[in-house]
């Protein structure tokens, strides 16, 4: 979603904003611009990607300090004008922001009252013009943004530029913002990613936060004018290559770096002699796991699909009642919180707007929460304090793929973990353990060896709908599949428990219709052949992700095979070949496959 990213010190501004732009890129955005200051202000901006906006630049920009934005529309369409940066009526601020200004109508409308005329449609617009009103009592930049600031309602990662002042002032409420300290240089950016080619030392500003760079020096302080505790922290080195490399699109990168993903997820986390999970960062001991009355999973999208193998395992193993939620859903539905009950949220960017705010409504009931959670020190890793980090690396495709597979194995070592303090045996717990240390060498095999992709792809290319059809383990894995396919390629999917099948989804069954069906080597495998008779019988095209080896293959049209796993990892290995099937259908539909439409990355808003 939006990025900021800013930049002061004694190099040319414009050739840093734009490489920060383009390690923005992946989060999702419709148009771009930036603004840098050399006396006065100079902005572009332009609807599309990085590029158009880089040919609409002159050769040099002048300048050392300057802001720049990727912007993903939620108040006004994607035109040049709603771009930002947006400059005050006489041009002493320009500003870039994300989130949202909840009272910008009514801020508006005074600010017309006062003959002020706004050129873009967006509720940002209205904080650039309130702080040059505000600039003309004291000209003191930094008053000036916390008091339009307190005028606002809403949400912000905001920075400014003033033309007669040397700094950048920015703030932070609902919308990360990251201060890089350079040696004589500072960089301001909503993710940690784009900072790293410039420094590891890094400031995450808090709600509340308000701060004031200038090439040599930052001052934090907070909106209501006291001091703020923010501390500066090191970011972690070992964070992983997030560039593209010889690869067509980050989706294929990332569907290939899932061994060595997984292989960081488990790498020191379980304990072979107790036969358990290892999750050191929960902070429970087994006399708390003993006690928990309920465990409630939250997220979103890819997330939730995982969150819902989580609930799964952990009911399985730890005979729990364990519940997933859309976040989204969760806090407007007044939901119950037990003060011992466990909560997780699941999230790879950690800054997803539903799952901060389902968060805050679990921690305001008296309930804790832990994240699950990809990216060290986002907003959600912060706010929960305790959790599992899932060490996938960074992924930059709009499609999520090893952070889904990370999270499901930290989930299984989570279940893992509570089963072993609750329910199973040694014995039970060193077979679990046994089969995910093999997982990583099985995804490897399978994708040296991923079967019929381009058979499965022809038979849904140009389909009006397809039927994504599992049970148990492997319903969620079904809905991640159609999930994946209708991000990227478009075509409407629908992805149901293979035994509900009968009840509806049958309806749409022609001759030639696609439907894929998941069925490992468990105990409901035969309950799913059923299923897969009915779609036959009328007429459908089954495409079966199958173990290898196994019998039901004469079921289907299109087989893919993959190497045989423990039963409860099975969505380890049958999620590979759909995201393949995902990643090889919009390719041939000429697909934009890393960054599709209307979707963004980091949902920062509700
Ligand atoms: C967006 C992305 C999805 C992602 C979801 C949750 O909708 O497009 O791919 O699964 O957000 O994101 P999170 O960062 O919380 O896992």
């Amino acid at each position: 979603m939006c990025g900021i990213f800013g930049y002061i010190g004694p190099h040319q501004a414009s050739p840093i904003l734009l490489e920060g732009l383009r390690r923005l890129e992946y989060r999702g955005y419709d148009s771009t611009g930036l603004a840098v200051k050399n006396g006065a202000i100079s902005i572009y901006k332009k609807v599309g990607k990085v590029q158009q906006l880089r040919e609409i630049l002159p050769q040099t920009i002048e300048g050392n300090m300057g802001i720049a934005h990727t912007r993903w529309a939620t108040h006004g369409g994607v035109t040049d004008e709603n771009s930002h940066p947006h400059p005050s009526a006489q041009g002493k601020v320009v500003i870039v922001h994300n989130g949202i200004i909840e009272n910008a109508r009514m801020l508006r409308t005074s600010l017309n009252v006062q003959g002020v005329k706004l050129v873009s449609e967006t509720d940002s617009e209205v904080l650039a013009h309130i702080i040059e009103r505000e600039l003309s009592i004291d000209d003191n930049p930094e008053e000036a943004v916390r008091r339009a600031l307190r005028q606002a309602r809403g949400t912000w990662g905001i920075c400014a530029v003033f033309k007669d002042h040397d700094m950048i002032v920015c703030a932070r409420n609902g919308s990360p913002l990251i201060i890089g300290q350079g040696i004589n240089e500072m960089f301001i950016s909503s993710d940690p990613h784009a900072l790293t080619a410039h420094t590891q030392q890094v400031i995450y500003l808090e709600d509340g936060d308000l701060a004031t760079l200038t090439a040599t020096s930052v001052k934090l302080s907070t909106l209501t004018g006291g001091d703020s505790s923010t501390k500066g922290t090191t970011l972690e080195n070992d964070w992983g290559e997030s560039e593209l490399g010889d690869y067509p699109h980050f989706m294929l990168k990332e569907i290939y770096e899932q061994p060595d993903a997984l292989r960081h997820c488990i790498n020191g986390r379980l304990d072979r002699t107790r036969g358990s999970g290892k999750l050191g960062g929960l902070k429970l001991s087994p006399a708390a796991l003993a006690k928990v009355p309920h465990v409630r999973l939250l997220g979103c999208g890819t997330s939730y699909n995982a969150a819902e193998i989580g609930r799964l395992l952990i009911e399985k193993l730890a005979r729990i009642p364990t519940f997933a939620h859309i976040s989204s859903e969760f806090r407007h539905n007044d939901p119950v919180i037990h003060p011992s009950a466990l909560h997780f949220a699941v999230t790879q960017s950690g800054e997803t707007a539903d799952t901060l705010s389902a968060i805050k409504e679990i921690q305001l009931k008296g309930g804790n929460v832990h994240g699950v959670v990809n990216v060290v020190g986002s907003s959600i890793a912060r706010l929960c304090g305790r959790g599992v980090y899932i060490h996938s690396g960074p992924e930059q495709a709009v499609a999520s793929t090893k952070a889904f597979s990370n999270m499901v194995a930290a989930l299984s070592m989570f279940a893992l973990q509570i089963g072993r303090s609750r329910n199973i045996s040694k014995e039970r717990g060193v077979e679990l353990i046994h089969g995910l240390q093999q997982v990583p060498h099985l995804v490897e095999s399978y994708l040296e060896n991923q079967g019929p992709i381009l058979e499965a792809v022809e038979l849904v290319k140009n389909a009006k709908s397809v039927l994504f059809l599992g049970r148990g383990i492997s319903a969620p894995v079904a809905k991640e599949g159609a999930l994946k396919l209708m991000e990227i390629a478009y075509i409407p999917c629908l992805a149901y428990p293979a035994g509900e099948m009968k009840h509806g989804p049958i309806a749409l069954l022609e001759e030639g219709s696609p439907v894929i069906f998941i069925a490992p080597n468990d105990h409901v495998k035969t309950k799913t052949a059923s299923a897969i008779h009915e779609c036959r019988a009328r007429g459908a095209k089954i495409i079966l992700i199958h173990e290898e080896g196994d019998e039901i293959a004469e079921e289907g049209d299109v087989c893919i095979s993959v190497p045989p796993v423990h039963n409860l990892l099975s969505p380890l290995l049958t999620v590979v070949p759909l995201q393949l099937i995902a990643y090889h259908t919009a390719l041939e539909l000429g697909c934009d496959v890393d960054r599709p439409r209307n979707l963004a990355k980091s949902v920062t808003v509700e």
